[in-house]
């Protein structure tokens, strides 16, 4: 994958303002990390607490990137999600930043996106970077239920064509993002395909594109300990063999991971 893997340790990141309601159970984090380069796909390593709980950092993508500031969506997920909503106040943050692989972007392409959840935050700063590179952008943003959904507007502006799933019909299609995807693939012919989500969502249109050309990039959202290469705590199983996902990932070709080994 793209090989701007950033170990930019920031002296002094503000966070802007208090974290942001964006919708249900998801909020909008604002850093500035005096720092303007970073790569759509690459993540931000937040500490959590002054003091050792919880002891590690957590991991989050890069939403968007303008000048220093990078913006992070966060979904209340546990007990480190929950205290940054809550807690975090305006001031200095604890945060390395951008680590790991980015996605490769290409040029003049048919190209579909494929988010599910908070799984559509790095596809955002990816969609940005692509309409610049003059490709034509099919968006499908999948998510539980339509009061999950986030900057709809946001993202409806830069695809071309933009499409919501919901697995209970509340907003656009009824049903999983894969069977939206094949519905998608019975009418046009994509040069590449990016995916982000839950496991079983990026495994399902995983085997569906398999069995099809096109090339396909899968940011994993697996468990990250350190996050800078130290601990082989985020390992997948590759056709490449046993890969450390903070530093070669977490964007991979789809066509490499060992699906089983994620359960
Ligand atoms: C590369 C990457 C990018 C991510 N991007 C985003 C994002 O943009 N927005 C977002 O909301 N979430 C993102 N996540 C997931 C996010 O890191 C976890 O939701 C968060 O770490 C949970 O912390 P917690 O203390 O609230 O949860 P906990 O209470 O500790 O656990 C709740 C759940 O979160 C999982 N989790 C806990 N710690 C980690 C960890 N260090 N790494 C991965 N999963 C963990 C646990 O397995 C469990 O399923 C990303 C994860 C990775 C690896
Ligand atoms: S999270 Fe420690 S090596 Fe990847």
């Amino acid at each position: 994958m793209n090989n701007k893997t950033g170990t930019n340790k920031k002296i002094n990141p503000v966070l802007l303002e208090k974290p942001v309601k964006v919708s249900k159970d998801h909020y909008l984090l604002k850093i500035d990390i005096e720092n303007d380069n970073s790569h759509p796909g690459q993540f931000a390593n937040i500490r959590i607490t002054n003091n050792s709980d919880p002891l590690i950092r957590r991991p989050f993508s890069i939403f968007d990137h303008n000048k220093n500031i990078i913006e992070i969506v966060i979904k209340n997920a546990g007990r480190g999600t929950d205290f940054i909503i809550n807690q975090f106040q305006p001031g200095n943050i604890d945060i390395i930043a951008p680590l790991g692989s980015g996605f490769n972007l290409c040029e003049n392409k048919n190209v579909l996106l494929a988010g599910g959840g908070v799984g559509n935050a790095p596809l955002y700063y990816l969609a940005k970077e692509l309409k610049k590179k003059n490709n034509s952008i099919t968006y499908l943003f999948a998510s539980r239920s339509a009061e999950y959904i986030y900057f709809q507007d946001q993202y409806s502006v830069l695809a071309d064509k933009f499409l919501i799933s919901t697995d209970d019909g509340t907003s656009g299609f009824k049903g999983l993002a894969g069977n939206v995807v094949e519905q998608l693939f019975a009418t046009e012919k994509y040069d590449k395909v990016y995916i982000c989500g839950p496991f079983p969502m990026m495994r399902s249109i995983s085997e569906f594109i398999k069995t099809h050309e096109t090339s396909y990039e899968v940011s994993l959202e697996n468990y990250f300990g350190c996050g800078i290469g130290l601990c082989s705590g985020c390992t997948v199983e590759t056709t490449e063999g046993t890969i450390r996902a903070c530093i070669k990932g977490p964007v991979f070709d789809g066509r490499i991971i060992n699906w089983d080994s994620l359960k």
